[in-house]
């Protein structure tokens, strides 16, 4: 067994992309993107390192690459946007390209692909950082759009930390014995107990999406009006304990909880309970990261797939929020009309307000993070679980593909749901309160669970 802590500088990245105009701006600028370049490498090594080379070449699940691959896939995205897009430079190694383009090789494939193996996969990422911070020490940083704020490094560094987040989903269906380890997060504080269940957002418009947020991706752009009716939110996410009711009671096997699609899936593929848990004499247990605890009843039920935080939503005469209905509980402000960057206002998420970049290896209970919580006193928007939403992937009104289509608008439609808020796996750098992550709505080995919400006139 490796037992590897992440090193210190994982966290350093802090999501601020303030930095615009004037020549101490840009020095301010080019070290915030470094010291994210640096995170986001720090933790990719933390998550490569701790295993062995056959760990890194095995394929743990047809949904999931071999390590290695996600490893040059990082090196080589870094390298066509930063050295090639922006810097201008020939290829290093234009033979590897097709291997590491995801649209050409779904993952079941890429064990029989000839990938770099390990030594020559890290070589390849170490070689082509080198030269991108060299890239950046000359960089102005401004003139054309892809440089404008540093918008090309911070979406490599995103792109990162978000294949990072892909590989520590790996290290959950890995088979064997514990290769990371994190303490656990805080108790719950003593309000937890006494939090109203839900709280009431009252009718009325809001901004949704940006314009502002300098590394904000196409998809959360541009910022727009959203007239909403009032409506009921869940102060916390679902609780595994309430979700243990859910299941007690039936509800997996009851067809008037789910969709006709969701109830034929739940019987196609057995479904009896979140992925990861087993009975065993008469109480639950999960696997997690391979040590296998008692599923803790105050914390965000985790790894349930669309399907089943619709029925649950059902069951419990409620149903999941829209995405607009969890952005205006997570950024309105009322008092000001204005939207914020986070639930807590427009700083940087620190260790107090979120659950973010992996500090832990599992979400906090229920009601943890009261300084994170928004104007309308909802808890852990940001971090702890992915959060299904009701709503299917769609461009926002005016939308414009950029920099590249295959970056959201050729995953537009209804075959995918979104899911918002992150998760204690997210970097702060890849979460904001306008962050949206879509998936199909039968995945469940990602870090998702669920709020729910219902209407006022259903009250
Ligand atoms: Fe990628």
């Amino acid at each position: 067994m490796t037992d590897v802590r992440p090193p210190a500088g994982i966290e350093a990245g802090t999501g601020t992309a303030h930095h615009t105009g004037g020549s101490g701006g840009t020095e301010a600028l080019r070290e915030t993107i470094a010291a994210e370049l640096l995170a986001a490498r720090a933790r990719t090594a933390a998550l490569t390192d701790c295993v062995e080379d056959a760990d890194l070449t095995a394929q743990h699940s047809p949904l999931m690459s071999p390590l290695v691959w996600d490893l040059a896939h990082i090196g080589n995205q870094e390298e066509l946007w930063l050295l090639r897009n922006v810097g201008g430079r020939d290829p290093l190694h234009p033979e590897i390209d097709p291997l590491y383009d995801a649209f050409q090789h779904p993952r079941a494939e890429r064990p029989s692909l000839p990938l770099l193996p390990p030594a020559e996969a890290r070589a390849y990422a170490h070689e082509v950082r080198g030269r991108v911070l060299d890239l950046l020490a000359a960089s102005p940083l401004e003139g054309a759009p892809l440089l404008d704020a540093g918008f090309a490094f911070g979406m490599i560094a995103q792109h990162e930390q978000q294949h990072d987040e892909t590989m520590l989903i790996t290290h959950q269906l890995r088979p064997g014995e514990p290769a990371l380890a994190a303490p656990p997060p805080p108790p719950a504080p003593v309000d937890a107990a006494t939090m109203p269940a839900e709280v009431l957002i009252p009718a009325g418009p809001f901004t949704m999406g940006t314009d502002t947020e300098p590394w904000a991706l196409d998809n959360e752009r541009p910022a727009h009006a959203v007239e909403l009716p009032a409506y009921f939110l869940d102060t916390t996410p679902v609780t595994n304990a309430a979700y243990q009711r859910f299941i007690a009671d039936g509800g997996y096997d009851d067809p008037r909880w789910w969709t006709p699609e969701g109830w034929e899936h739940r019987q196609r593929a057995g479904l009896t309970a979140p992925l990861f848990w087993k009975r065993q004499d008469g109480q639950w247990l999960r696997r997690r990261f391979g040590t296998v605890e008692p599923v803790p009843p105050n914390e965000p039920v985790l790894h349930v797939s669309w399907y089943e935080a619709d029925a649950y939503a059902r069951w419990a005469g409620r149903r999941l929020p829209t995405e607009a209905e969890w952005e205006k509980a997570a950024r309105h402000d009322p008092a000001t009309g204005r939207s914020r960057r986070y639930p807590w206002g427009d700083g940087p998420p620190g260790p107090e307000h979120a659950n973010l970049g992996q500090r832990h290896l599992r979400p906090a209970p229920a009601g943890s993070y009261p300084e994170g919580q928004s104007p309308y006193g909802v808890r852990q928007l940001m971090g702890d679980v992915w959060e299904w939403t009701a709503s299917d992937f769609h461009p926002y009104p005016d939308f414009r593909a950029w920099p590249y289509k295959e970056y959201s608008e050729v995953f537009y439609g209804p075959e995918y749901k979104v899911l918002r808020g992150g998760c204690f796996a997210v970097a702060p750098v890849a979460c904001r309160g306008t962050f949206r992550n879509w998936d199909y709505p039968v995945r469940r080995q990602i870090f998702s669970g669920f709020r729910t919400a219902r209407s006022l006139e259903e009250a």
